[in-house]
């Protein structure tokens, strides 16, 4: 048994565990199957389609696309990774986020014919076989999500926001710019002092409906480094005792 399994085992979530992965292992399989049958068969052609060569978690698929087709729209209904998710389809709700060339981007907003050559990453590709990615874990540990509707999105954003950090990327609340540079010009990552106020406004593009907004900032102070407060409930029961 793997330290994940062990982790979550502990934690008694095994049912959230399927439910935050996104995972689909049936549609990671059935993206195989439908990379397999374009491989060897012939595939129809309908006017106006041409071929768009992607590269999704470390698969090539030369898919036969309208250049009008998103990348969202490619991801869910022609490779079936249903793990991202459309919410508005109009770069509102981040929903639909996935890391490309390590960036985050809203796939609902992108071409797919405009990924040629880079390298794509979904929910899918974020878990290693059995193993959940850190970020995944966190999210559970940390209640970081209700429905899951938007965790797909909110995890990769969150991925992507860490490496941003380690970069020395700045968002618009970032008090000392001069410091943070000076900083990470010598290597050094912020991600230990970065504030709360700093998560929230860098995740301001992935809302959540069920308003699990605590969780994930939780979740992303685990993963930077910094020790996340207890779940609002726990508090709760133990202010009551
Ligand atoms: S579905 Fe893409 S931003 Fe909402
Ligand atoms: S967990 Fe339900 S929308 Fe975010």
């Amino acid at each position: 048994m793997s330290n994940n399994d062990d982790r979550l085992n502990n934690a008694s979530q095994q049912g959230l565990r399927a439910q935050v992965a996104a995972t689909p292992v049936g549609a990671v399989a059935l993206a195989s199957q439908v990379k397999e049958t374009q491989d060897k068969q012939s595939v129809k052609v309908e006017v106006g389609e041409i071929t768009v060569d992607l590269n999704i978690n470390g698969e090539n698929y030369a898919l036969m696309l309208e250049p009008r087709v998103t990348l969202l729209d490619a991801l869910r209904e022609r490779l079936q990774l249903t793990g991202s998710k459309k919410g508005c389809d109009h770069g509102q709700c981040g929903a639909c986020t996935v890391i490309i060339d390590g960036q985050r981007v809203y796939s609902c907003l992108s071409l797919a014919v405009m990924q040629e050559g880079k390298e794509i990453t979904t929910i899918e590709g974020l878990t290693q076989g059995d193993d959940l990615h850190p970020m995944q874990l966190a999210f559970i540990e940390n209640d970081g999500f209700q429905c899951g509707y938007c965790t797909p999105g909110q995890i990769c954003a969150a991925v992507a926001l860490i490496d941003e950090v380690k970069q020395g990327c700045a968002s618009v609340v970032t008090e000392n710019l001069t410091e943070n540079l000076v900083d990470n010009l010598n290597g050094l990552p912020q991600l230990a002092n970065l504030s709360e106020l700093e998560i929230r406004e860098r995740m301001s593009g992935n809302l959540c409906r069920c308003s699990a907004y605590n969780g994930i900032v939780a979740a992303i102070q685990q993963i930077a480094g910094q020790i996340p407060p207890e779940p609002a409930a726990l508090v709760m029961v133990q202010g009551q005792a």
